[in-house]
């Protein structure tokens, strides 16, 4: 099965950042890093930017994925602004009954619920599926100068791995029907 992670910080050295490379290394999980390499513009509705290289990569990669992650900082109570703009390039051929596990990174305190039920939101809006299982990770969860995420995390976000890879069967399953 092909999963694919989204860094939907705008901060190159955001800890939204760090928790995707972590992801992507530890499991083998393609990133898209919206705040570097893959980055595309405002989304404008000009026909022009359907031929963008960036555009082009965003939409192949993600409708070609069996389940994506979708990682994004918790900015005044919802998801990045960046992260939204990227998913506006995106329709529901590219995410239909796929299923989606929900990441938010936050400041602390009660944040990250906000982000986390704003993506849901607009993945229902692009007829995804959002798995029921989602994970905040506080400023705290971070090992910084390893560019990493603390064990306790590691497990919570393998939990989440787990159910993601579990809707992913039956999706295959049902696509094939
Ligand atoms: C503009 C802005 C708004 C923020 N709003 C919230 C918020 O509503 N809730 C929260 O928990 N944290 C908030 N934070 C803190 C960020 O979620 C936190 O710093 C997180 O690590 C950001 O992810 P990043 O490091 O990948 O950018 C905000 C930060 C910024 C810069």
């Amino acid at each position: 099965m092909k999963i694919v992670i989204i860094n939907g910080s705008p901060r190159k050295k955001g800890r939204t950042g760090i928790a995707t490379r972590f992801i992507s290394r530890t499991y083998g999980i393609e990133l898209i890093d919206l705040s570097g390499l893959n980055a595309v513009p405002l989304y404008n509705g000009d026909d022009e930017q359907d031929f963008l290289e960036s555009v082009i990569h965003l939409r192949k990669i993600v409708k070609e994925a069996d389940g994506i992650i979708l990682a994004s900082p918790e900015y005044h109570s919802g998801m990045s602004g960046l992260l939204k703009n990227a998913l506006d390039f995106l329709g529901s051929e590219h995410l239909q009954h796929k299923p989606v596990a929900l990441i938010a990174v936050a400041g602390g305190g009660k944040g990250g619920i906000n982000a986390l039920n704003n993506m849901r939101t607009v993945m229902r809006g692009l007829y995804a599926n959002s798995i029921p299982r989602q994970l905040v990770l506080d400023p705290k969860a971070f090992d910084y100068e390893n560019d990493s995420i603390h064990e306790d995390t590691a497990h919570l976000v393998n939990t989440l791995l787990e159910e993601l890879q579990l809707y992913i069967k039956s999706y295959l399953v049902l696509k094939e029907q």
